[in-house]
């Protein structure tokens, strides 16, 4: 593995490796044996603001013995138009690595591709990979190692975007069923669904049938980075796929609500169902750490070799 530019090309094993590698680090946090970005410089360069991925990939980068360099596209020339190739043949020739988050999928497969430097995708519109082995690993945590295998897992909000895309491959991958409820519109389109080609991803416009007997209930913003022109004709859709405590009453009885965060109380999850939650949705945030250490250290070793 010499990138992660998606969860759609990793394999299930790679992903199983990586869960592994993340509560181990997770355990051995403070006192590593191996430091294995030691002597390096990661950049981290982003396009759309965040708190969670930056902290956490600076944190666990510097833990590693790297140095994270942060770089905002309004600082870099990348903003005022130096195309990403170029941007990539220069930090390709100066730093070891880089994770991005930007819009354009095709943007993180274009710096990979021209740095040939280890590439994280840190989100774009199309995936966020990072968040899903930290949702991932967080499962495990509370279910058991490899529970999510025999669990339904629902997706209810936007079905078609970056984050119920990563939960659709993470799926396909790993073999679990995932229910996707979303309004008509906000479902993958045919080709998409093609392209998946999984018997155990379920598309619905039921919030009820979504969430029915699912262990875990994943939801997120309804206006992703980047939409906000869309505002209310867009958000009117949502209002029935609410995660709010009626909701939740068609859940597995031993549940969870998941949220990547940030969340907007009122609008995809009620406050109460959040504070209600906040030990597991504030855990996905620190686990976010532990499975970025997990990703960083594989592909510092996977390019050494
Ligand atoms: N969940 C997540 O990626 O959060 P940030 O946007 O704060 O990084
Ligand atoms: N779908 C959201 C995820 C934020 C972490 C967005 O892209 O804004």
């Amino acid at each position: 593995m010499k990138n992660l530019l998606s969860i759609e090309q990793l394999t299930g094993d790679e992903i199983k490796d990586l869960l592994a590698l993340g509560h181990k680090l997770k355990a051995e946090r403070g006192h590593h044996e191996r430091l294995p970005l030691k002597g390096q410089t990661w950049a981290l360069i982003f396009s759309k603001s965040s708190t969670r991925t930056r902290v956490s990939f600076e944190v666990g980068i510097s833990e590693l013995g790297g140095r994270p360099m942060f770089l905002s596209v309004h600082d870099i020339q990348l903003g005022r138009g130096e195309p990403i190739k170029d941007t990539a043949r220069v930090l390709g020739r100066m730093i070891h690595g880089a994770a991005i988050r930007t819009y354009g999928q095709q943007e993180v497969e274009e710096f990979a591709g021209f740095s040939g430097i280890p590439t994280i995708n840190a989100l774009t519109d199309e995936e966020h990979p990072c968040q899903i082995l930290a949702d991932l690993l967080t499962i495990e945590e509370i279910y058991g190692p490899g529970s999510w295998k025999d669990m339904k897992i629902a997706f209810v909000g936007d079905g078609d975007n970056n984050m119920s895309r990563s939960w659709m491959w993470a799926a396909k991958r790993l073999g679990f069923t995932l229910a996707i409820g979303a309004p008509t519109n906000y479902l993958p389109l045919e080709d998409f669904r093609k392209h998946l080609d999984c018997e155990n991803v379920i598309f619905t416009t039921d919030p009820v049938e979504a969430v029915k007997g699912a262990s875990v209930i994943n939801t997120d913003v309804w206006l992703s980075m980047g939409q906000e022109a869309e505002g209310l004709s867009k958000e009117k859709h949502f209002y029935p796929y609410q995660v709010n405590r009626e909701l939740l009453e068609h859940a597995a009885p031993n549940h969870s609500a998941f949220h990547c965060l940030p969340a907007y109380r009122g609008k995809e999850i009620t406050e109460d169902v959040l504070e209600h939650f906040a030990p597991v949705i504030f855990r996905e945030a620190e686990n976010r750490v532990h499975a970025q250490k997990a990703v960083l250290a594989t592909l510092a070793d996977a390019n050494r070799a």
